[in-house]
């Protein structure tokens, strides 16, 4: 990753505009150290010819993403800026993109300054993949399946949970959308001409592994432990009570929001739901009528595993 890859998105992402600042020194002496190494490496292939993404498509990209104006957009491919462009116009929201044609950077930069949005947008020669994106809540993609599927391990690493990607047509293999929306796309005469689909994926929290688990409800605790398996989104498991083992029902996480049921000890329906931070996770204890009931607690006891499998095949 480039040090002007941190640098652009951090400085846009806190409101800073780079120039007339001491920041802007120190970048400017980051830029001459890049230029030269640009100078002694060649220009990176685009991975992707420019093919812009009709407006309606982007519109509706933007709402299933459910831009804010809170959110920072990075938009891997910026192509024209459209985009972002579009987020800061409509939604308030600020972005950075990065594109290999330096043409197409110009022309990004030249239309958030028309849009009057150059406070908010920026645009950068760049290759996708050496760009920092952790400080994204949405990355915006129209990418191929096969660059998406390199990209993908890179999102789930770098990206937090509940951080929405949304990709224009192209999905992202074994790891399932969240969402799929299919909308009339005027003028588009790639892929499916003037049909295209719109996917998003929320991040998913970090929970495969074991956890200590407590639950109070009325005076009493429950103990045991909780033992969890997770394929991207997808999380199963069982809590071990007194050596009893109760499957996990309707397990859902999205993003670091987690939600389960197990059946209390006298046959009852009890929904858990919380949320994951870090090495924790606690929340309600709510009946089959939705009262709530209780709290738990849960601790992690073995190390983070990522929420990718592939990339805990590759540690294993
Ligand atoms: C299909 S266009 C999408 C443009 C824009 N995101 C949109 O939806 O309108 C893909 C863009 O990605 C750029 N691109 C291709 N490979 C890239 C790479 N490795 N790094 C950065 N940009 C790349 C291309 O130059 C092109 O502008």
């Amino acid at each position: 990753m480039s040090l002007p890859g941190v640098l652009d998105s951090i400085l846009i992402f806190f409101g800073v505009h780079r120039r007339s600042s001491a920041v802007n020194r120190f970048c400017g002496a980051a830029a001459g150290w890049v230029l030269a190494a640009g100078a002694a490496l060649a220009q990176p292939a685009a991975d992707v010819v420019y093919v812009p993404t009709p407006q309606p498509v982007v519109d509706r990209m933007l709402q299933m993403a459910r831009v804010g104006e809170h959110d920072f957009l990075i938009d891997l491919g910026a192509g024209d800026g459209r985009i972002l462009i579009t987020a800061a116009r409509r939604y308030g929201a600020r972005g950075f993109g990065v594109d290999t044609d330096p043409e197409r950077v110009r022309e990004a930069n030249a239309a958030a300054a028309r849009a009057g949005v150059a406070e908010k947008v920026r645009f950068a020669e760049r290759n996708l993949f050496e760009q920092d994106i952790r400080g994204a809540s949405v990355v915006a993609l129209y990418l191929m399946p096969e660059v998406n599927l390199r990209l993908r391990p890179k999102l789930l690493a770098e990206m937090r949970p509940g951080a929405r990607v949304v990709s224009h047509d192209y999905h992202m293999g074994d790891w399932f959308p969240d969402a799929t929306l299919t909308v009339e796309s005027p003028g588009k005469v790639e892929g499916t001409p003037g049909v295209s689909e719109i996917y998003v994926w929320v991040i998913p929290a970090a929970v495969s592994g074991k956890w200590s688990f407590r639950a109070w409800t009325g005076g009493a605790e429950r103990k045991g432990e909780l033992a969890l398996v997770q394929r991207y989104q997808h999380v199963g498991g069982a809590l071990v009570e007194d050596g009893h083992k109760d499957p996990l029902r309707e397990a859902k996480l999205s993003g670091d929001q987690i939600t389960f049921a197990l059946t209390a000890r006298e046959g009852a329906k009890l929904v858990f739901s919380g949320r994951v931070a870090g090495n924790q996770m606690r929340g309600a204890m709510r009946d089959a009528q939705g009262r709530t009931v209780g709290s738990w607690l849960a601790t992690r006891t073995t190390p983070v595993e990522p929420a990718d499998p592939n990339a805990r095949r590759a540690a294993n």
